[in-house]
């Protein structure tokens, strides 16, 4: 009787060993950060050099930077897609980045025709075509209209493009970086169209840059008169020239290519112009020769951002958070799911932080790694129950000649040691 008594007593013992083991391997890792690793640690035993001298007074940085130790969170091009700066486009650090907003500094810039320099005192943007009245406005005269306050992401529709045919960049910066999400402060479209009375047969709005490419975009007037915005700042400052300043387009939700920076007319007509930029670009030839046209909403999208190739796992096994970013261009981010099996098993991701219709989602999914290889995705769901598809989905609807609008499921393959490559799953 004692011998059974004592076996079930063992095999108790046995079992609650084997979590307290389990408990202390999880705990290891945190136990990194315990007072006992202390010891001997002369970040903590020695006083520090600036711990002891005085820094710098506050007129080191009339305009303040980030710290020297975050010099490598910048912007980043590929070359063989850059051969010529003035017409070329760089990507935002998204993996060094956190929660919704992108700092100014590391907003991509896309431009057609380089930055523009331009003097505000200089700057005219002019209403005209199928209006009452004419208009030549200065930046002063803007400033005399309400103006809003608003969140938006600006995604290129060529962000992922050169994932279209497989895998190639390693890093989301590079597969993902054409994407920034600002807040802006603008006079709404709106009022200036009525200000200029719109004709009534006044159904399309020409959008024009003063830049050396003079980038021109048809606007349906009802998406002007919705929730379009001329801005001229970002994030409470000045909008950066290479943003548009003085003056930019702000299209939410809209393929970035319509944004029109340096923002100088804005003519009324009736029919679209079928400018270079919504013909022989930013339409989507398909496997049958034809292509889509007017393609401006960009749909819900997702990536992991860390890890990621860039950011790989350096803290080894145990609790560990994967973080990405999610967006839509037609409202707010219902739901994101992360899978750690190449989509086999997906899991509810933690969408942290203000949910802004148009606006880039923060998610988290927060775990416990064993330390084996994963390949980790995830899933965005927006308000209207989109859901983002696979990149197989992808081109079985569109076939493989397309460069925009690829808002597939990004694979990640983790391996044992934490380095990450970028891959695809079928
Ligand atoms: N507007 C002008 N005037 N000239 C340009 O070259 N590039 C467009 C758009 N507006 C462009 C422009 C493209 S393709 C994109 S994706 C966005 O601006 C990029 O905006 P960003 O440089 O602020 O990221
Ligand atoms: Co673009």
């Amino acid at each position: 009787m004692s011998d059974k008594n004592n076996d079930t007593l063992d095999k108790t013992s046995a079992s609650r060993r084997r979590f307290l083991q389990a408990g202390l391997a999880g705990g290891a890792v945190l136990a990194g950060a315990s007072a006992a690793r202390a010891a001997g640690d002369p970040l903590i035993t020695e006083v520090q050099d600036w711990n002891r001298y005085l820094g710098d007074g506050v007129d080191a940085n009339p305009y303040g930077m980030p710290s020297e130790f975050e010099a490598h969170v910048v912007r980043r091009d590929v070359p063989w897609l850059t051969a010529d700066p003035v017409s070329s486009i760089n990507f935002t650090p998204l993996h060094e980045l956190d929660g919704i907003i992108t700092p100014n500094g590391v907003c991509f810039e896309r431009h057609h025709g380089g930055t523009a320099i331009i003097n505000p005192a200089d700057h005219r943007l002019m209403i005209n075509g199928l209006v009452d009245t004419p208009l030549v406005f200065t930046m002063q005269d803007l400033m005399r209209f309400p103006r809003e306050n608003r969140v938006y992401f600006l995604e290129c529709a060529a962000n992922s493009g050169m994932e279209w045919r497989g895998s190639q960049l390693n890093g989301c910066q590079f597969t993902h970086g054409m994407v920034h999400c600002v807040a802006y402060t603008g006079v709404p479209l709106k009022y200036l169209l009525e200000e200029a009375g719109v004709k009534t047969n006044g159904k399309w709005v020409l959008a024009e840059g003063a830049d050396a490419a003079a980038m021109t975009r048809s606007i349906p007037m009802d998406k002007a008169l919705d929730d379009c915005l001329v801005a001229f700042k970002m994030n409470g400052e000045a909008l950066r020239p290479e943003q548009g300043y003085p003056l930019r387009l702000v299209v939410p939700g809209w393929e970035g290519n319509m944004w029109v920076k340096w923002l100088r007319r804005l003519e009324v007509g009736d029919e679209p112009w079928a400018q270079r930029e919504e013909t022989s670009k930013y339409t989507d030839l398909l496997a049958n020769g034809k292509a889509r046209r007017h393609t401006w909403e960009m749909e819900v999208k997702s990536v992991i951002t860390n890890p990621s190739p860039q950011a790989p796992i350096t803290h080894g096994r145990g609790q560990m958070v994967i973080s990405g970013l999610a967006w839509s261009g037609y409202g707010r981010i219902q739901r994101v799911d992360v899978s750690i099996d190449g989509g086999r098993n997906w899991q509810t991701a933690r969408l942290d932080g203000p949910s802004l219709p148009k606006a880039l989602h923060r998610f988290y999914h927060d775990f416990q790694w064993d330390g084996s290889e994963m390949l980790i995705q995830s899933r965005a769901i927006d308000e209207g129950g989109y859901i983002q598809p696979t990149k197989d989905e992808l081109r079985a609807a569109r076939g493989e000649n397309s460069i925009y609008h690829n808002n597939g499921i990004q694979t990640w393959y983790v391996k044992a040691d934490g380095v990450v490559e970028n891959v695809e799953v079928s």
